[in-house]
């Protein structure tokens, strides 16, 4: 392997950089090799754009939010929009990534995402392309490693958000609802919750009944305690109620919200409780910003195993987290596979031993 080709799918998550830059530094210190960096994710490698990394275009990146390779995206070059004869039709347009990564001479690819990029890079793995994957997500729900890079960031934002609500909840004696990401996952309710002090969490994994929800309210109000924390992760759903958190439309997301689950439970709880209740919708500030000491470790650590992975022609797998140890997994154990927070979790019996309230 003399050179190698990198690229960021799927959303941004703070790390990617880091990533990039630990590929990088190891390619070209480590092992001689030069690198290239495909450009706005599957779509950019598709059309063809690209640009040579040295290590100077790496300097100053680790702390910096975002990616330096354009944009990222949902793009998914085995269903690929074109349209055709005015009406848009999906098509798999793989081959143009073989004659891409061929154009740049690049042996082996370097493919950082979430569980829908994994998935990709396994396809084009099974049809001949020789990738390793780096698994990232702020919502820390994939299959195969203990935590992905960006969690930890989105999980200081959370907190701190949780933070700052007490202060005012406290002031006006209302109830603060605030909803999170995740997903179909609860991680970041579930860790920030616990680290912010909440009363209730209310996760996917969990469907909640919203009467345990308003006893808890109302029982802090008894016991003199005059205001309250609600977590609620936007995949939270009722007992027998559907998931909210965002509608696939055709092959991507569709950003408009049905409804908000924070906004149902916070309308619930106002008119059950009579308190006050504010909501706040975190949103995209758990993708936002510099990632935190941990991310930026975690993603070092998954940038250099990604190249020491490729160097041992170890291609088809992912380097992941078991425990302390930076591993790998065949991408097939981790591409488009969900990890949701199992129910007997320890974090989730210490949630319940602490009595915040889990709608069950
Ligand atoms: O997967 C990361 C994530 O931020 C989820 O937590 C959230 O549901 C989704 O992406 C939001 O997607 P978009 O940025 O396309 O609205």
């Amino acid at each position: 392997i003399k050179r190698i080709g990198v690229l960021t799918g799927g959303g941004d998550a703070p790390g990617l950089n880091a990533v990039i830059r630990a590929v990088v530094k190891t390619a070209i210190r480590e092992y001689g090799l030069s690198v290239v960096g495909f450009l706005n994710g599957f779509g950019g490698l598709i059309k063809n754009q690209a640009r040579e990394l040295s290590e100077k275009d790496v300097v100053g990146i680790l702390p910096r939010g975002g990616t330096i390779l354009g944009t990222t995206n949902r793009d998914n070059p085995f269903h690929y929009p074109v349209i055709k004869g005015g009406k848009k039709e999906f098509v798999d347009v793989s081959d143009r990534i073989f004659e891409n990564v061929s154009i740049h001479g690049v042996d082996a690819l370097v493919i950082i995402g979430g569980d829908g990029s994994l998935a990709i890079a396994k396809e084009l793995y099974a049809k001949g392309l020789p990738v390793v994957g780096v698994p990232k997500t702020i919502d820390n729900d994939l299959l195969a490693t203990d935590q992905t890079f960006g969690f930890d960031t989105a999980l200081t934002t959370a907190t701190e958000a949780l933070d700052k609500l007490h202060t005012t909840a406290e002031s006006h004696h209302r109830v603060m609802v605030l909803e999170v990401m995740g997903r179909y996952a609860g991680w970041i309710a579930l860790a920030a919750g616990v680290a912010g002090g909440a009363d209730v969490i209310l996760i996917p994994e969990i469907p909640y009944d919203i009467k345990k929800v308003i006893d808890q309210i109302n029982q802090r109000e008894m016991q003199g305690k005059k205001f309250s924390i609600v977590v609620v992760a936007e995949g939270a759903r009722p007992v027998g109620g559907e998931m909210v958190v965002h509608k696939r439309v055709e092959d991507s997301f569709d950003p408009i919200r049905l409804g908000g689950i924070g906004n149902v439970v916070s309308q619930q709880v106002e008119e059950a409780t009579g308190k006050e209740t504010r909501v706040t919708v975190l949103g995209h500030l758990q993708r936002g910003g510099s990632p935190s000491a941990y991310d930026r470790i975690l993603a070092t650590r998954y940038g250099t195993g990604a190249v020491r992975l490729l160097m041992e022609k170890r291609f088809g797998e992912m380097v992941c987290l078991q425990g302390a140890t930076i591993s790998s997994v065949p991408l097939e154990e981790a591409a488009g596979k969900i990890r949701q927070v199992p129910l007997n979790s320890d974090l989730l019996l210490s949630a319940r031993q602490l009595g915040i309230c889990l709608g069950d």
